[in-house]
């Protein structure tokens, strides 16, 4: 069977699904791979370079697996081949248009934001492996606009006090955040509503800012806050905020808007020359005052809105996910062949659709058509 591998038509993106020693190892499973003309050469990997790995080169590829890092546009996906298999990461719920138009076509449909975030699918777990990638973009976004050092420095010229950094948010990309700016020499706090953030914050280096609130969900996420735990919080953290020179915030409640952590008070209450590093920024941001892709300068304090920053580091960011991708794929078939084991949680919890029926519940809601456990199909054809 045959995988096609796209260029990505995202404005800015750098990233490309597989790199050449990703497709040589697919190529060595028995897998035909068509690679889109020129789909690599943002991360640096020419087309030369996926011609010697074994794979050919089209302008217009099709593939029975079609490989992406972002959501096809509706253009993309009249393109795809009828029963054809797709993956990316796709946020279904925020891409309903795209999810109804690739069902049409029977396309069974996978999300790396679905899979599940268990120990035997961190291999293919793409959601870390890019929140790896931007948590270190935003530390040294950090670095980058601060116009002060991060370390400790005792020089001839005079003494420099550490950068004082807080993180506000520590799941992947936040734990990432804290590392890098510690190894950077800052003094580092950090913030979440999650109970077992404390420990991993320590872990990598963080002075844990504890408060009495906590938003503990299932599987290990933060549920939304309500409006007065909202405040509390916002109270609460003020002092915390005016006392960092640097601000990250990496907070995000999947499938929802970003919650706001600071407001335009909390920003006013920064120093002069203080930074806020907005990770969330394409999800709506953690500040009042974010734009994505913009710095915004509010009153001496500068806003960055970073979009989509694994992008700025296409070439590791592509390494790792067609990695993730290649362990995926493994549970999908194998010497070139689709034979998905529709009993592993793995494969089941990643597919949002195939052949026309909708087996991700909170997207079949959304769409408003029929949920189709694939359990009960497997039972049912059994
Ligand atoms: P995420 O990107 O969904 O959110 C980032 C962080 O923001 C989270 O730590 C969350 O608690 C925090 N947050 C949300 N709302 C907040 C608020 N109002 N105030 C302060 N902080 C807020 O998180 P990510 O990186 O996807 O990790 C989520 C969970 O999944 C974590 O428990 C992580 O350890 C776990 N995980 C487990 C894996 C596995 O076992 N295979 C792999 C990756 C993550």
């Amino acid at each position: 069977m045959k995988i096609a591998l796209y260029k990505e038509s995202r404005a800015g993106e750098t990233r490309v699904a597989l790199t050449p020693d990703a497709v040589k190892t697919l190529v060595g499973d028995g897998w035909q791979v068509v690679v889109q003309r020129g789909a690599g050469v943002l991360a640096h990997f020419p087309d030369a370079a996926y011609k010697a790995a074994g794979a050919s080169i089209s302008p217009a590829p099709t593939g029975d697996v079609n490989l992406r890092v972002n959501p096809p546009t509706l253009a993309e996906v009249k393109r795809l081949p009828v029963g054809s298999l797709h993956l990316s990461f796709l946020s279904p719920l925020l891409a309903p248009t795209i999810v109804r138009a690739l069902n049409a076509r029977k396309i069974t449909i996978l999300s790396f934001d679905l899979l599940p975030r268990i120990s035997r699918a961190q291999y293919m777990d793409a959601l870390s492996s890019q929140a790896t990638v931007s948590g270190y973009r935003a530390a040294l976004a950090g670095a980058e606009y601060f116009d002060r050092f991060f370390p400790l420095l005792t020089t001839a010229a005079g003494t420099i006090r550490p950068a004082k950094v807080l993180v506000m948010g520590v799941g992947v990309a936040g734990l990432q955040a804290i590392a890098t700016a510690k190894r950077l020499g800052a003094k580092v706090r950090a913030y979440d509503v999650r109970t077992a953030a404390k420990e991993e914050a320590e872990s990598a280096g963080a002075t844990f800012v504890k408060l009495d609130l906590s938003a503990d969900a299932a599987g290990g996420y933060a549920r939304e806050l309500t409006a007065a735990e909202r405040k509390e919080q916002q109270k609460a953290l003020l002092n915390e905020v005016a006392n960092s020179d640097i601000v990250i915030t990496t907070a995000a409640v999947p499938g929802r808007k970003a919650p706001i952590l600071l407001t335009k008070s909390m920003v006013e209450a920064m120093g002069e020359g203080s930074l806020v590093i907005d990770m969330a920024a394409d999800g709506g941001g953690n500040c009042e005052l974010t734009k994505a892709g913009a710095v915004i300068d509010h009153k001496g304090v500068r806003i960055v809105g970073l979009s989509n920053p694994p992008a700025q580091m296409g070439a590791h960011a592509s390494f790792m996910y067609a990695n993730n991708v290649v362990k995926l794929l493994a549970l999908f078939g194998a010497k070139g062949q689709l034979n998905p084991d529709w009993s592993d949680e793995v494969v089941v919890g990643v597919t949002v659709a195939r052949g026309g029926k909708v087996n991700h519940e909170p997207t079949a809601q959304a769409l408003k058509v029929a949920y189709v456990p694939i359990t009960s199909e497997v039972k049912e054809n059994a």
